[in-house]
């Protein structure tokens, strides 16, 4: 069983309704193909790099395994449980931080963690809150309302909040966006020493030389396709350069079918 798998899943959004009357009846305006057939297997304990450029649909296939938007076709699972019909279970299996800054403007930060734990059934999660505020550097935010951290402490608490139930599979989307140096070391560590206890991590990032320290595997998608699935160092010797430069030799290679997102 492996910690995270998507067989042929493909995601086709919708055409924007126009008008009140565009709600309630089946537009013949395509649709917008964010994932095209994607197939992939992470094993637990990997630390696995997604990459692309922007819009070539990272965040929709971590929003798939997340449930927050559903495959048009094919499936989804995390540590075996599919993501629609086992639902629960996979959600409990998984911790995202999300990409935008979402927070409730009302909540410290520890109400903030506890309300998180309480989604999962954990009443007392103080000592795992308290170990987690003090890797992020938060330990002294702990009781300061949300609204008066600034955006790279809100993503701090982002990470938290993924962590709070302890969940055996991490999805990191561009976790250091925006944040300084020193997070970024002390996240990295943390996140690190999840993932030699065993934590299987999925990641992604647009600062390619910390995927290229930090993956063991990448994927790249380029325009909702998989152009690139192998371990980093086979990657390297392929391309012979950095990630970079295997980043821009990869995207800048014709797909051989050139697909056009529109349907
Ligand atoms: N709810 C939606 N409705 C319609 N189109 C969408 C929706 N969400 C995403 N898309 C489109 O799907 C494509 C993939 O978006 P996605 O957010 O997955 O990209 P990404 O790889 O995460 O990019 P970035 O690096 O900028 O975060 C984009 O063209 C985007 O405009
Ligand atoms: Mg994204």
């Amino acid at each position: 069983m492996s910690a995270v798998s998507l067989e042929h899943v493909s995601k086709i959004f919708p055409p924007r309704a126009v008008g009140w009357a565009g709600l309630f009846k089946k537009s013949d305006r395509p649709g917008f193909q964010a994932l095209n057939d994607v197939s992939l297997t992470i094993e637990h304990g990997e630390f696995f790099g997604l990459l692309g450029p922007n819009g070539a649909g990272k965040t929709t296939l971590i929003s798939v395994l997340a449930g927050l938007c559903r495959a048009s076709t094919g499936q989804a699972s995390v540590c075996g449980h599919d993501v629609v019909t086992d639902y629960q279970a996979a959600r409990r299996s998984l911790g995202v931080v999300p990409q935008e800054l979402v927070y409730d403007p009302f909540f410290t930060v520890r109400e903030t963690l506890r309300i998180q734990s309480g989604y999962f059934g954990f009443r007392n999660n103080d000592d795992w809150i308290d170990e987690i505020l003090s890797h992020l550097g938060l330990s002294d935010k702990a009781d300061e309302n949300m609204r008066a951290l600034s955006g790279g402490m809100k993503r701090r608490v982002l990470v938290a909040q993924a962590l709070v139930h302890r969940p055996p599979v991490i999805v990191l989307d561009e976790p250091t966006a925006g944040v300084d140096v020193d997070l970024r070391r002390s996240l990295w560590e943390f996140i690190s020493r999840l993932n030699r206890e065993g934590h299987t991590i999925m990641l992604t990032t647009h600062y390619l030389e910390e995927a290229e320290a930090l993956c063991g595997r990448i994927a790249m998608l380029k325009r909702g396709q998989i152009v690139a699935l192998e371990s980093t160092q086979a990657l390297l010797a392929r391309t012979g350069g950095s990630l970079e430069q295997a980043f821009v030799q990869i995207m800048n290679t014709p797909t051989g079918h050139s697909m056009e997102n529109q349907l």
